[in-house]
Formats: C-alpha cells, structure tokens, sequence
C-alpha cells in the first residue's frame, strides 16, 4: 500500500513537471491482469511517458528516483529501455541518463523486461528498428559499415565481388565471403563457372546465343579482370564450354590436365594462357597457387615468360611472346603486386628506369652512392651493383656512357661533378697534360672532344713531344 501511495504521489509530481496530460488520459491499454497495484500505476505512469516528449529526461529520472531498481521500456523504440540501477557518467552521446540498448538484433520484452531475441518480442505501437546501424550504441561507437537487410529477402544475399550477407526478417545476421572461385549466388556459395555472367559481375557463365558452334575457354568480362584484385584473371585453367545450336555444355577438366585452347580439349601438360605471356595453366598447381591465383593458374617468376615452344618458362631472351602482352617490369609481375597488395614500395627496391633506357650501365636511380649501377636488358633490369676500382688507372669507376668508366675519363662537365677529364672546347687539337693527375697518363684534344689516354708501363707524358716514353721529363 505504501508503495502504491509514492506512486500516486509521484505521478501527481510528474503531471506539475510537465503540461501535456493528454496523453495519460488517451491510453487505453489494460494493464496485466496479474499485475499489483504498483505495477498497474507503474505501467500507466511509463505509458504517459510519450506524451511528456517536452522533458522525457526528467520523468525518467523522477521514476528512478521513487524507483530505484525499475526496469521499463522506452515508448518509442523497441530496443531501448530504462534500467533505474545503471547510472551513466557521463551518458554516452546518442543515450540518455539510465538508457539501455539491447545488443544488435535484439529488442526488448515487455513481457520479461529483458533483452530476447528479435523474433520472440512484440513490440507494440514501439518502433522496430531493423538496420544495425541506427541502434544507438553502433552510432556511438564511431562510424558504422555494417550493410543494411532493410528490404531483402531472407538468406545469403551478395554485397560486392563474393562477398555477402545473411539476413533475417530484415536483420543482418552476420557477413561472410565465399572462396574466391564461387560466388553469392541463388542463397548460396556457387562455383564462378555456374554463375550467369548476365547476373552477377564476376559469373563466367556466357550465352551460347549468337555463337558459332564450338569449344570456347571461359573468360571474364573485361570489367573483372586488371580490376587490381588478384583473383580476376577471368580467364579459366580447369574447364572449358561446347555451344551447341546456341546450346551450353560446360565441361571440367579431369585431375591432372588443363584445357588446351589449341586443341580445344583437356590433356596433360602445362599450357599458355592468352593474353599473358607470362601466366599459363598448370595441372598440377593447386588451388590458390601462391594464395592469389585461380586453379591450375601459374605465373612464371620474373623476368621469364612462358614459352609456348618448350611448355615452360623460360628466360624472356628466348621466349616469343607473340600477341601475348609481356610484362617487362618486375613490380607489374601479378604475383609481386599481390606480395605488394598492402602498401610497401616495389619500385624502391626494383628501380622502374630499364622500362625506357636501351640496353647497357646506367648511375642507380635510387641509390645514393654515385658508384652504384643498374644494368638494363630489353627493357629489364639484369643486374643491380658497384662500380669498381680501374687497377690501370688505380682510380675509382662510376657509371658512365654505358659503362663503369674511370673518373679521367669522365667530362668534369658532367653533372655527376666526379669527372676529371678538362674541356677541350676551343683548345687546338693535341695531347696534354692532366693538372690533377701525374704524368702517367694524358689526354687529347680533337675536334674539341676530350680522350683520357694511359701511358703504357714504365713510360710516363712527354709535355715537349706529345707522347710517352721511358724518359720524360715530367
Ligand atoms: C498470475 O500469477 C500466478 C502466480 O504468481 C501465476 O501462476 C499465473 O500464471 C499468472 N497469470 C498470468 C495471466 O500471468
Ligand atoms: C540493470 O543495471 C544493473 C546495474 O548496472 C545490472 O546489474 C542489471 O543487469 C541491469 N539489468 C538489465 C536488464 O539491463
Ligand atoms: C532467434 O530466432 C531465430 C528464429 O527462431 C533463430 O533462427 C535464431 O537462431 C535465434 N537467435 C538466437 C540468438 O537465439
Ligand atoms: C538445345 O536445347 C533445346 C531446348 O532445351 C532442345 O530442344 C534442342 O534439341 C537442343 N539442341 C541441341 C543441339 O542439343
Ligand atoms: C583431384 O585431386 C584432388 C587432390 O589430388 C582430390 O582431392 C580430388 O578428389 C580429385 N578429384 C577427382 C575428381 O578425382
Ligand atoms: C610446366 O611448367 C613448369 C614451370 O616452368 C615446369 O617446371 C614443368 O616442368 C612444366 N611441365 C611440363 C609437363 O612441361
Ligand atoms: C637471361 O638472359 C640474359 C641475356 O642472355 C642473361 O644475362 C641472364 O643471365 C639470363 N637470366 C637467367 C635467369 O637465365
Ligand atoms: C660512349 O661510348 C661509346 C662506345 O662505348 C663511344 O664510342 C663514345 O665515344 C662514348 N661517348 C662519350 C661521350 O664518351
Ligand atoms: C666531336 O664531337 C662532336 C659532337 O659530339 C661530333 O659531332 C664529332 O664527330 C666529334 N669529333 C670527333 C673527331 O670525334
């Protein structure tokens, strides 16, 4: 009776707190028939609650003040309730003092005054919110990235690539990915090969319609391949298909052979991939080679290509690409992109120049050693190292005009600022002394070009002569 009395008490407080009783006399529910008298003036009281929209932070905490272990719902929506012996300090940003949220999807019972799973509450005239990100503690968080199941159907249902979600009553379940050869497709993980292109970007399944009668190799849309996704070569190792009078017959490649688009059949032995010169198929590579490649696809390592001639890789020297595209870069290798997939820089450990310089030594791009030299091949980077010492001209060499050279031998015009070789622009022709270097050696004018020269053993410059000779006067 007591407790029925400060109920009653606190109910008159809250109609003087607040104008609007409007609301107190319009409910018409019917408390449970079970319930005391307390709880019947409590349940009248938390349905007034939506009426007093002006101040509903000060009713809450008047009712947790009279009632300091009360549990009820919030009116508006179903996840949310009050817990009077939770107190926030500070509240959370999107909540209120004693505000609770039951976990994504759960809503709130009335009926047990606890959190139940989503399918066994009733919510009444409270709101059911169905996408995770507008429960109120997934908005606090930060920012929320989970997908919405607001008006999709019950199941698996694709996001983006393989990638997927399942849903439930429009509630997002959970996420997922299927293997990277299948796809979310028809509520479940399906083999790329079984899936319509026309439906879903990343299906291999083509029309026969309009086609020719014959044996065709599964190939992706351009849209899915070069995507910068390893996985989307788009082209097929382990199957091939027949049309027939505008009919599909897919064929898999029994274990231990690959399609041989030459032959159009299945056999033994590796075989080459257009498009590629430096992919093929592999029989015997398994699945996920390298952790990036589809079935039975193999990259040769760089700088190989394979050779459509002895069915292997071999040096690109000796491999005749022909219309496949040659990948002459080694950072562009797929395999080394994928190794490189989460940042880190190729291109600093595999200087790009050889790409545009022709064939010989060059200074290193990237090192800072004024000796270091890359040295390029068709267009590949063949050796990477140090210049060394000239034991005949006992001088340091730096790269050069395609060569270690000695640094007598270099212009002191160039912008290296290692030459010593003077300018002879203007000069008439003949030979001369070095400043810088004793008579061992010499250089000659002609035409204006500069030519460093090295006495022979024992012999030494003769400034009056122009020559060597074993008895100069230096
Ligand atoms: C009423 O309470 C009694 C005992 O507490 C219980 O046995 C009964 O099932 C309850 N009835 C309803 C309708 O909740
Ligand atoms: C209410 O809050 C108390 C104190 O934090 C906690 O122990 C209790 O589990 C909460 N009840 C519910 C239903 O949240
Ligand atoms: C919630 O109910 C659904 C449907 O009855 C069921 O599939 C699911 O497993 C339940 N979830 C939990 C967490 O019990
Ligand atoms: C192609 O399919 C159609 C319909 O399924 C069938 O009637 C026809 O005989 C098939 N043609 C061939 C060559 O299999
Ligand atoms: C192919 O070989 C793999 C492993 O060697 C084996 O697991 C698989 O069952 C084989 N498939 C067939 C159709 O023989
Ligand atoms: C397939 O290519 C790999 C890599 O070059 C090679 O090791 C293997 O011997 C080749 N297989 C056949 C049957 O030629
Ligand atoms: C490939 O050929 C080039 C040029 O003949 C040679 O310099 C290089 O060493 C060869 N590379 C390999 C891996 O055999
Ligand atoms: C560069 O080297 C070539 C041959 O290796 C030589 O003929 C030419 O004179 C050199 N040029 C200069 C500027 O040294
Ligand atoms: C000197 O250099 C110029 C331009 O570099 C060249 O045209 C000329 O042939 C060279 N003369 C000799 C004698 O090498």
């Amino acid at each position: 009776m007591h407790n029925s009395l400060k109920t009653l008490s606190l109910v008159l407080k809250l109609f003087l707190i607040c104008f609007s009783v409007e609301g107190f006399l319009l409910q018409d529910h019917q408390p449970h028939q079970n319930a005391s008298d307390e709880q019947k003036a409590l349940q009248i009281l938390t349905r007034l609650l939506p009426s007093l929209t002006t101040h509903p932070e000060i009713v809450v905490n008047e009712i947790c003040k009279a009632y300091p272990s009360l549990i009820f719902p919030h009116l508006g929506e179903c996840q949310l309730y009050y817990n009077c012996s939770m107190t926030y300090s500070p509240v959370p940003s999107n909540m209120e003092q004693h505000m609770m949220e039951c976990t994504y999807p759960d809503l709130f019972s009335e009926r047990t005054l606890q959190c139940e799973n989503f399918t066994d509450v009733c919510c009444g005239a409270r709101q059911e919110i169905k996408d995770k990100c507008s429960y109120r503690m997934e908005k606090t968080r930060g920012q929320c990235f989970s997908p919405s199941c607001v008006g999709k159907l019950d199941g698996m249902i694709g996001t983006t690539w393989n990638s997927y979600m399942i849903c439930l009553k429009e509630r997002l379940l959970g996420v997922g990915s299927c293997d990277t050869e299948e796809l979310p497709y028809k509520g479940k993980c399906t083999s790329r090969l079984e899936v319509p292109k026309s439906e879903h970007n990343g299906g291999l399944l083509p029309s026969c319609e309009k086609k020719v009668d014959g044996i065709y190799r599964f190939i992706g849309d351009s849209s899915v391949m070069n995507f910068g996704d390893y996985i989307r070569i788009g082209h097929v190792c382990d199957a091939y298909y027949r049309c027939d009078s505008g009919n599909i017959t897919v064929v898999r490649c029994p274990n231990g052979t690959v399609f041989h688009s030459d032959v159009g059949v299945c056999k033994f032995g590796n075989s080459s991939l257009p498009e590629y010169c430096q992919l093929y198929c592999n029989p015997y590579r398994s699945k996920k080679f390298n952790g990036c490649f589809p079935p039975r696809i193999a990259e040769c390592p760089p700088p190989l290509q394979f050779s459509e001639r002895t069915k292997q890789c071999e040096n690109f020297t000796e491999v005749n690409c022909g219309s496949r595209t040659e990948i002459k870069y080694y950072c562009n290798y797929w395999y080394i992109s994928y190794l490189y997939r989460n940042g880190g820089h190729c291109s600093y450990d595999h200087p790009k120049a050889c790409l545009r310089l022709p064939n010989g030594l060059f200074k290193h791009p990237s090192s800072f050693s004024q000796k270091a030299f890359i040295r390029c091949y068709q267009n590949r980077l063949v050796e990477e190292g140090q210049c060394s010492f000239d034991p005949v001209w006992f001088e340091q060499t730096y790269p050069y005009n395609g060569s270690c050279t000695q640094r007598f031998a270099i212009p002191a015009s160039d912008l290296q600022g290692v030459g010593l070789l003077p300018d002879c622009t203007g000069r008439p022709d003949g030979s001369y002394q070095f400043i810088t270097r004793p008579c061992d050696a010499y250089y000659r004018c002609d035409s204006g070009n500069a030519t460093a020269i090295k006495c022979p053993d024992h012999t030494y410059f003769d400034k009056n002569s122009g020559r060597c000779s074993s008895n100069a006067a230096c």
